[in-house]
């Protein structure tokens, strides 16, 4: 069956017009004024609302071992989710441990996601060793369609790699024309930092700051440009929190390095002081990098604003707060990292930037879906509202108001780390391909309508 959506204000990162939109099948086929819908269709109302293309987290851990449990969502919940927040698109990190065959691990990453996800999706692969056997494994899965790697500077002795391991990784993403994300923090230091805390008796959640500052973060990004200057590969640093690592981004792109930066909905809305909650609700605010003091928030905003981050993606990493979080009450560095947010990212990222005026309405766009699209090679299939591109469409109300609350999320945690703020706008009515899997804000879809996506290298 057609879709007609009519009479909406059609938003992309570039541009901005009064149009319909027709789908038929799973691309868009028309978009202009007046358009007919052919017989059958549905017709859908979209007189003072937005239509932007559906959104893209490119940065999503859906299972995920870690910190000796597993984060509590599946490709059912998570996907759905991310379409009542507007996103359309997730993008998974493949996070196995060293100890892991790699083949086995992506095999099992994409087995877990089959026939289970509302949504679309793809993978990063991770890379937690390089060994004799390596460059082969990451061939054959750059082949079968995942055309980008993640990598840990961080989690000594978890997901980590060392120097060596880091020169040979970006050496083959090179030859092979893929690029290589990575979580930037020096991993030597934060154990020396986690070690000299707890010997002080320093144990609660607002310590875990302490233990990862700035000054790590942003060492792990020159870490990186450094290898990257010296083998030409192309890379994304994820989850960038505060201006120490930003300064470092700049000037290695200023350098000619390429690198492209992410940051996530938690750092451009939260500061260290939620860490610091009484009680050891701090615990429900521990991420890495972490949170930080509030200037490095403005910071943030102004480099997303300008255009150095390139992305807004969460870092989704559900972790229920009764007896998840609970395993570090007496030992911070033994609370699972990570803040849920995949269902809050896109009106988050609405409320406090475009309403409060320090993004406009095409950067939003850019930055939540377009960008992801152009870097990781989905574009234009993905990314923006065009004849020929997958009809994943969101219907924005900018005129809703309401509340997040756990209570009502569709993610499958204990906890909202926004419990009760307010939201301006929603994502009303989301489209994957054609078929609507969100009306009035609701899930209303099937839970097995998402495909994986193939993507072909496109950093050579
Ligand atoms: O705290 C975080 N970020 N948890 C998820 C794992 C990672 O580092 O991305
Ligand atoms: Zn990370
Ligand atoms: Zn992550």
């Amino acid at each position: 069956m057609a879709l007609l959506i009519k009479n909406g204000e059609v938003v992309t990162a570039t541009e901005r017009r009064k149009a319909d939109i027709l789908c038929e099948g799973e691309t868009i086929t028309r978009i202009g004024p007046n358009l007919s819908a052919p017989p059958g269709s549905e017709i859908v109302d979209a007189a003072g609302k937005y239509v932007f293309p559906g959104f893209i987290d490119p940065h999503v851990h859906i299972h995920l071992p870690f910190m000796g449990t597993l984060a509590k969502d599946n490709y059912t919940t998570a996907s759905r989710a991310a379409l009542v927040g507007g996103t359309t698109t997730l993008i998974e990190m493949i996070c196995p441990s060293r100890a892991d065959d790699p083949w086995q691990a992506y095999e099992f990453w994409k087995a877990n996601a089959a026939g289970k996800s509302a949504c679309d999706y793809t993978f990063h692969m991770g890379v937690t060793r390089f060994d004799d056997a390596t460059a082969d494994v990451l061939h054959r899965v750059v082949d079968d369609g995942t055309a980008s790697f993640k990598i840990f500077l961080a989690y000594k002795g978890a997901f980590g790699i060392d120097d060596a391991e880091l020169y040979q990784t970006l050496e083959l993403a090179k030859r092979l024309g893929v690029i290589v994300t990575a979580h930037c923090e020096n991993a030597e230091v934060v154990a020396r930092l986690q070690k000299q805390l707890l010997a002080e008796g320093k144990t609660g959640p607002e310590w875990h700051e302490p233990s990862r500052p700035t000054t790590v973060e942003a060492e792990g990004v020159h870490h990186l440009a450094t290898f990257a200057a010296l083998t030409g590969a192309h890379t994304y640093v994820v989850h960038t929190s505060c201006d120490d690592a930003l300064r470092e981004a700049a000037a290695a792109q200023a350098r000619g390095v390429k690198m492209w930066v992410e940051t996530v909905a938690p750092y451009l809305v939260l500061d260290r002081s939620y860490a610091e909650r009484p009680d050891f609700e701090g615990a429900k605010y521990v991420m890495s990098p972490p949170l930080r003091v509030l200037p490095n928030q403005t910071a943030v905003w102004n480099a997303l604003a300008s255009g150095l981050i390139s992305t807004v993606a969460t870092d989704h990493a559900p972790f229920d707060f009764a007896g998840q979080k609970e395993m570090g009450r007496s030992d911070f560095t033994k609370i699972p990292n990570g803040i849920p947010s995949v269902e809050d990212r896109v009106h988050l990222l609405y409320t406090h930037g475009v309403a409060k005026k320090r993004i406009d309405l095409h950067r939003f766009v850019d930055a939540a879906s377009t960008q992801a699209a152009q870097i990781f090679g989905l574009y234009p299939r993905k990314g923006t509202v065009a004849v020929g591109s997958d009809a994943d469409l969101v219907v924005f109300d900018p005129a809703y108001r309401g509340k997040i609350s756990a209570k009502t999320q569709e993610m499958n945690v204990d906890y909202s780390a926004f419990e009760g703020w307010p939201i301006e706008g929603r994502s009303e009515l989301v489209t994957v391909r054609g078929r609507v899997q969100v009306r009035d804000g609701k899930f209303a879809g099937t839970t097995d309508h998402g495909q994986i996506l193939r993507r072909t290298p496109t950093h050579g």
